[in-house]
Order: C-alpha cells, then structure tokens, then sequence
C-alpha cells in the first residue's frame, strides 16, 4: 500500500476542528441566496477567491462574516451534516468538533437553533456512518471574560451534550491569563478544557493555558519549541498538541510546509496529531493535511500510523474505546 493510501485508510480521530470553518463556499452561496442575505460577492468562486489572508486576523474577519448566512436549525444540520460525511470519506471515525456560540447569540441565533441543528446530524452521522462525535464549545478571547461567563449560563441546558470547552478566535494580546476566572468554574463543573496557545502567541501562552486555566490539551502550540523547558514538560506530562499544518501554511506561521516542526516533535516524544481546524478556509481536509505533510516532509508509513494513534490517545474518548484504536 503506497503511502497515500495508508493515510486514507487508517482510522483516524479528528480533534482540532471548528464547525464554522468548515462551511464550503457553495453551501454559503446556497444560504445566502435562501434567507436573501447579500454577500460582498458575486459567486462560489469570488467567494472561494478571497481565501486570501497574510495572518490570524485576516482570516477571522472572513470567518465571522462567513459565519453570518447561519440562521435556522437547517443551516446547522446541513453544515454538521457536510462536514460529517466527509469524516466518512477520509475514516475518520471519531470527531471532537469546535463551535463558536458567541458567533451566533451576538447575531440573535440561539443555542436552541445551533444546538438542536448540531445533534440531529451528529445522531444521524452516528446511526448512517457509526461516527463518534464530540462537542467543544469554544469562547472568544477577543471578547470580554464577562461575555464568556455568559455564554456558559446560556450553555447550561446543553452540559450533558457537551465535552470540552475552549479557547479560541485572537490571541495575541489576549493571554489566557485574561479568562482564569471562567475557566475556574468550566473545571469545576466537570468540563474537559483544551485552548488555542503558541499559534501566533508565544510559549508563555502555553504555559499560561497550562497553569492558568488547567487545559487538558493545547490547539496548535508550535511554538513550544521556543522554549526548552517547556518541550520537556508536554513530553513528559504528554500533554497533546493539536497540529493543523495547512492552517499553519495559510496564515503565514510558517513560509513553507518543509519548515513544519510536527514531525520532529514527533521524534522527540511529544503527544502530536494532524488536523484541518478551517478546512475550507485553509485548502484542505484532514487528509489533504497528511498528504502535504508527506509531500514537503520526509513522512514514512510508521510516522502516519503513530499520528493516527495518536489522535485516539489524545482524544475524549473513555479509555476502553481508546484500546480499540491503539
Ligand atoms: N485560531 C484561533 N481561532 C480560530 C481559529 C484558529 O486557527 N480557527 C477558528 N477560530
Ligand atoms: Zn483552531
């Protein structure tokens, strides 16, 4: 089996994955066109086309904009339900997956819209394709900590239906020191905690999700190799860090694929995995990351087997599911 092939057929978890950056250009196009909302475009492809960004807030302004053609419980459905089919395309058989309320209550969209639309698609992937799937309610660190305390009320009818929580959207400038408070109380009633730290920030961000708010994992942390001491503390605590290579490339982390640190951390013990975090946004789904990996590094089948079983370690699931996979 050549290596392409063994990237496609491993079973894989996905864990870096935010729902809204997964909608295509098409299903935009579709919706604006449904609830009449002008789009600053013309077409699928002018949409497509402004996939332009230099860094993190470029990106997010497009994101959010994007975000806005999301009105009804549908539009949840379909956007959940796209991005689990291609989960069954690419074996990917368990999924922790990102959203972004305060994207939505600050439109007047409610959790009951999202959240209804969110677990009819997932029941069905889980009936139609035997997917597992997690929820991540993540917070806007650009926005107050006040706002994040608000959001977790407005969650509580949902607690059981969610895993984690998480800390996502600008970070530099806002150091996870900005939200110990919420995520005190997010620990204290019984959430798994993960946060996006060392994308743009630097590795005191790291440190700071770590002993700050508790986090259970880190979204993107590659810039922990600025930091020595800091490398042997995720080795020896294996605390995973979820990689998104093509993210990486498209908001200029790094200039190029062969610069991508993941497989020397890899070597070096840590508890990496690969994942798509935007995929229409950033060019590819969590197999197109693998294959550009493959492509600009020196990748082998035992190193995509290891990071294959390293998204089941990494993963929320109980520890017996964990055994199936490893
Ligand atoms: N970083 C921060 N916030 C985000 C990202 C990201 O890569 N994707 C969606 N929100
Ligand atoms: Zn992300």
């Amino acid at each position: 089996m050549s290596l392409i092939e063994t990237i496609k057929n491993i079973p894989k978890a996905e864990l870096h994955l935010h729902i809204e950056g997964s909608l295509t250009p098409e299903l935009m196009w579709q919706l604006s066109e449904k609830h009449s909302i002008a789009l600053p475009y013309n077409s699928v492809e002018e949409i497509a086309d402004a996939y332009n960004f230099s860094n993190l807030q470029s990106f997010l302004d497009l994101y959010y904009a994007g975000a806005g053609v999301l009105i009804d419980e549908d539009d949840f459905y379909q956007l959940m339900w796209a991005y689990l089919s291609r989960c069954s395309d690419e074996n990917i058989v368990h999924t922790e997956i990102m959203f972004d309320p305060q994207t939505h209550t600050e439109r007047g969209v409610g959790f009951d819209v999202f959240m209804s639309g969110f677990l009819r698609a997932i029941e069905d992937a889980e009936r139609e394709y035997c997917i597992s799937s997690y929820l991540i309610m993540s917070f806007l660190r650009h926005l107050p900590e006040s706002d994040a305390f608000e959001t977790l009320a407005q969650a509580q009818p949902y607690a059981e239906k969610i895993h984690a929580i998480g800390l996502d959207s600008s970070e530099l400038g806002h150091p996870p020191s900005k939200f110990q408070r919420v995520f005190r109380k997010v620990k204290e009633q019984g959430f798994k905690i993960v946060a996006h730290a060392g994308e743009e920030g630097p590795a005191s961000y790291i440190w700071e999700a770590i002993n700050l708010l508790g986090v259970d994992r880190i979204d993107h942390g590659v810039r922990c190799q600025e930091d020595p001491a800091l490398m042997t503390y995720l080795k020896e605590k294996q605390i995973p860090l979820t990689v998104c290579p093509l993210s990486n490339l498209k908001l200029c982390v790094i200039d190029d694929m062969k610069q991508h640190n993941i497989l020397s951390l890899l070597e070096e013990g840590l508890l990496v995995t690969v994942n798509s975090d935007d995929p229409t946004y950033f060019g590819g789904f969590l197999n197109d990351n693998f294959i550009a990996l493959s492509h600009s590094l020196d990748m082998n089948k035992e190193h995509v087997k290891a990071l294959a079983m390293n998204s089941f370690k990494a993963s929320f699931l109980p520890q017996s599911k964990k055994q199936e996979y490893c």
